[in-house]
């Protein structure tokens, strides 16, 4: 067959190739904006199983693996955090020993849409209160709390506008090892973590360990 034949025959070929091809991928488009609410949340709770093994299925975390109590937490944030944890912008500090464990988990989910429909999931789930696990001076903790209120809130309920987490009602351990994390530049030094970037100053501002326990101390005092 000649050159010329062969390429005409081809550009025949992909013509009518292209049509059916394009309703295909138009196809799968649509159907996947068609994903309705019922669709997303039992999405969500699919993939809520991948985080089960160290969240626990009621997201009550486990302090043993370092994995925080996560029931309840606003999607925004949690969906905030999942793609620090996806762009490598937490959890790729060589001393984070427990932000690399949670790391290569959100890696394996598939899409932003997963991402989205298990925060939702996360936020839908009871809040589950712990007890204190370690002893601190609460009222020394409240004149230290006085700058983290400005953005937490005084009842440490968060600010959305300000991309400051919810506190109030956290795990008091999670709690302290974000703070020295946060002091040691772990955590909120990647030039891409404009959050945590903002927060850090703050943590620098508690002198020692104690300021660490006792305003933690106080924070579970609040009400969430
Ligand atoms: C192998 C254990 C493991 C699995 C599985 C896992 N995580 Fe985590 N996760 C952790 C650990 C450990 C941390 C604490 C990281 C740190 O100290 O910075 C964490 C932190 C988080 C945080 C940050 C909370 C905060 O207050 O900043 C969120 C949100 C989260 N995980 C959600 C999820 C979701 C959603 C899934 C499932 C898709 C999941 N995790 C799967 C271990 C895990
Ligand atoms: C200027 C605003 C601002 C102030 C003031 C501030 N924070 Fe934060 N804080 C943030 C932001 C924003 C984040 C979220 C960081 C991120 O996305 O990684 C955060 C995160 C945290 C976290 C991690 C929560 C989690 O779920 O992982 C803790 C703990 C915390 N702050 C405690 C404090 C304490 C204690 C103080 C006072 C000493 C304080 N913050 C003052 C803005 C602030």
């Amino acid at each position: 067959m000649h050159k010329f034949q062969k390429s005409a025959l081809y550009r025949i070929a992909s013509r009518s190739l292209r049509l059916p091809l394009a309703l295909v991928i138009g196809g799968l488009a649509l159907s996947g904006c068609r994903m309705g609410a019922t669709d997303a949340a039992t999405r969500g709770q699919e993939v809520f199983e991948t985080c089960v093994p160290c969240h626990n299925s009621d997201g009550s975390g486990n302090a043993a693996v370092g994995a925080p109590n996560i029931a309840g937490m606003k999607a925004w944030y949690v969906e905030r955090e999942v793609d620090k944890f996806r762009a490598g912008v937490r959890g790729m500090h060589f001393n984070d020993v427990e932000g690399m464990r949670m790391r290569p988990m959100v890696l394996s989910l598939a899409s932003e849409e997963d991402v989205k429909a298990v925060a939702h999931y996360v936020e839908t789930l009871p809040p589950v209160p712990h007890g204190s696990s370690f002893p601190g001076d609460p009222k020394a903790g409240a004149a230290l709390y006085a700058t983290c209120g400005a953005c937490h809130g005084d009842t440490g309920a968060g600010n959305q506008d300000l991309g400051a987490p919810r506190i109030a009602g956290v795990d008091d351990w999670y709690l302290a090892t974000e703070l020295r994390k946060f002091r040691s530049g772990v955590r909120g030094t990647n030039p891409k973590d404009r959050e945590g970037r903002l927060m850090r100053p703050m943590a620098r501002t508690l002198a020692n360990e104690d300021a660490i326990r006792n305003v933690v101390a106080y924070v579970e005092t609040l009400k969430p």
